[in-house]
């Protein structure tokens, strides 16, 4: 199992090139589910999330293919990815390719939709916390599928089609919005999704879905209303740059001291995170090329968060973050209101000298001087990069063990990190 090994103390100096996000590109291509014709989606960020994504697709009998490199083409730009699922030969999406990626469970709506009927296991616990699915299956209800649960399985039928309907989340879900849009976007009739996710990915695939053919407006906000149509199209979609990735390395230039470009960035859609680093006495200067972070040697000022839904600080950031506030001038509180677990890092980070004690879902972090080496792991991808952002500042060596989780959310780090001066590297094995 690869590990990775970084020298922390230098700080960070240069360009990093922002990714298309994962949180997009996954739903975008199972929205290809929806259409015979072909979907052509740019910027998909090389991750083992898309690579097991595909499976599952293709399991479907969907063909997935990846074009070359184009000639003038970046040597590490996105991915094209080229899908059609112009037949489906089968409709159920079984456990050992469920149960590897929660997302996947989201192939259902299109399913349902298209195809009117649907087995998808329980994408079953994980590490952040309990995560059910039961305002996904009431979306599917309230559109008028016939839902049962037998072995561990999903099972949606609508023989007739879906029908358009009336959805109250009573709380935000970003994968019961994605669902609700999915299934609405074939159903006959008007849809009207109350407390919808904002998340910019939601609207990424609300874009996407008009470009084929879909009739939706209000994606962004808190309201949504879907016109049912018979059939959509073919198109060709550019995945949105990764907030949570560009998050991630702003926070990690605040850590390091330095000055980096996070090229291909957009502000908007981390606002509230970049409002946050300013507070805490790094510089963030929007440019035309993306978003420039800058520390010099002042010390970080402590900060006061909870995470919230879209417009709020992300949770997928609360790690990152925390990680930073360890070296801050006092003590910092960060309260996560989304997940029911998802401190797994604090006992990691206490072992590189962090000073946090939890009451109930908030963290208090008592700023230390400095934080020292250690081998350490994470359960979870944001948890795993929020290690590596420790140890970016921490004196001499750290391991970072259990590569994969962040293999699954974040592209060549290590190479976009050691790019910029820091000591990274890779221990295969
Ligand atoms: C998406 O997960 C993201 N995943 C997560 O990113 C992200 O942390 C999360 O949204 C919140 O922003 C993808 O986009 C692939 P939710 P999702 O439904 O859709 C509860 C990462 O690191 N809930 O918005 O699964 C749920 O338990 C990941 O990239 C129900 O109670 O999250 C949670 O407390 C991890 N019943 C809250 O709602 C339901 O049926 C929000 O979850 C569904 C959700």
């Amino acid at each position: 199992m690869d590990r990775i090994r970084i020298t922390g103390g230098k700080p960070l100096h240069g360009k990093i090139p922002i990714s298309g996000a994962k949180n997009a590109a996954l739903p975008l291509m199972i929205a290809s589910l929806l259409t015979e014709d072909t979907l052509v989606l740019d910027n998909v960020p090389h991750l083992a999330d898309v690579v097991q994504l595909q499976r599952i697709l293709n399991n479907h009998g969907v063909d997935v293919t990846l074009s070359g490199k184009r000639s003038g083409e970046a040597e590490h730009a996105g991915q094209t990815v080229k899908i059609s699922a112009e037949t489906i030969v089968d409709t159920v999406a079984p456990y050992d390719l469920v149960s590897k990626m929660r997302a996947s469970f989201w192939v259902v709506a299109p399913l349902v939709a298209r195809m009117g009927q649907a087995r998808v296991s329980l994408p079953g616990g994980c590490a952040i916390g309990t995560r059910p699915v039961d305002l996904l299956i009431m979306a599917l209800e309230r559109l008028g599928a016939n839902i049962e649960i037998e072995a561990g399985d999903v099972i949606a039928t609508a023989p007739k089609g879906l029908r358009g309907g009336d959805i109250v989340f009573p709380k935000v879900t970003v994968g019961g919005t994605h669902v609700a849009i999915m299934a609405a976007v074939l159903a006959n009739g008007t849809t009207v999704i109350e407390n919808a996710a904002q998340e910019p990915e939601v609207k990424d695939v609300a874009d996407c879905l008009v470009k084929m053919g879909a009739k939706i407006s209000g994606a962004g906000t808190s309201r949504i209303v879907i016109e049912g149509v018979s059939k959509l199209g073919p198109t060709r979609h550019s995945v949105l740059p990764d907030r949570i990735e560009t998050g991630t390395y702003a926070f990690a230039v605040a850590m390091t001291g330095g000055d980096v470009l996070l090229e291909g960035a957009r502000p908007e859609l981390l606002q509230s995170a970049l409002d946050l680093l300013a507070e805490t006495g790094a510089t963030v200067t929007a440019t035309n090329e993306g978003i420039r972070v800058a520390r010099n040697g002042a010390g970080l000022r402590p900060v006061t968060v909870t995470t919230e839904p879209f417009p709020g600080f992300p949770t997928d950031l609360q790690a990152q973050l925390m990680a930073l506030m360890t070296r801050a001038k006092g003590t910092s509180r960060i309260t996560e209101t989304i997940f029911e677990n998802r401190f797994m890092h604090v006992q990691e980070l206490a072992r590189l000298g962090a000073r946090i004690t939890l009451d109930g879902q908030t963290a208090m972090i008592e700023g230390v001087d400095r934080l020292k080496g250690a081998p350490v792991m994470a359960t979870d991808l944001r948890a795993s990069v929020s290690l590596v952002i420790a140890a970016l500042a921490a004196e001499g060596e750290t391991v970072v063990n259990r590569v994969y989780h962040l293999d699954r959310g974040f592209e060549r780090l290590e190479e976009k990190l050691g790019a910029c001066g820091a000591m990274v590297e890779r221990i295969s094995g």
